[in-house]
């Protein structure tokens, strides 16, 4: 469900850019911080937060204007806001929709939770993990084998 309820529009559309839909409410500004936007910024950014979706509940929405993202920053996404829906945007129209979708191994987005793991030491060793469950997200790391868990993740953004 769109943010417009049908007398007045709470925020445009684009005409070009990238709307991330479907954000649990309260994690809009982590998804800003995952993208690097923090003011002042030269991007066009729209956050809603809080708007009605579907029958019951609130959703959270971004729109940036001009810009698509990366694998890793679609990944970081997925990592907190599992249902969200990335709709590219050109010339007004959604060129395309999809689910955000972690993959079954991530590499080098999150820090391992165990301070003690050899890629959180001054080795270069980057963390990698595999992904135990997707919503809420758990991880497992490829080192150490200890669990890093959405609460863990969160702080990180
Ligand atoms: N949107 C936008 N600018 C456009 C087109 C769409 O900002 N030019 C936004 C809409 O406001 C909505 C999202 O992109 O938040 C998806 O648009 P659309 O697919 O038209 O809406 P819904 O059908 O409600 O989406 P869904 O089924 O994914 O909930
Ligand atoms: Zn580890």
């Amino acid at each position: 469900m769109s943010a417009d309820n049908g007398t007045e529009l709470r925020v445009k559309k684009i005409e070009n850019g990238t709307v991330i839909d479907h954000i649990p409410k309260g994690r809009a500004l982590a998804v800003l911080r995952i993208l690097g936007i923090r003011y002042p910024t030269d991007f066009i950014v729209s956050v809603v937060m809080n708007v009605p979706s579907g029958k019951y509940g609130t959703k959270d929405v971004v729109k940036i204007e001009n810009r698509e993202l990366t694998e890793d920053e679609l990944n970081k996404i997925a990592l907190i806001a599992p249902e969200a829906t990335i709709n590219i945007i050109r010339s007004y129209k959604v060129a395309r929709k999809f689910k955000v979708e972690l993959p079954d191994h991530i590499e080098n987005v999150v820090k391992c939770a165990n301070p003690a793991c050899i890629t959180n030491t001054r080795e270069p060793v980057k963390p990698t993990f595999t992904v135990i469950q997707k919503s809420p997200v758990i991880l497992r790391c490829d080192y150490c084998g200890k669990y890093t868990t959405f609460e863990d993740i969160i702080e990180q953004f």
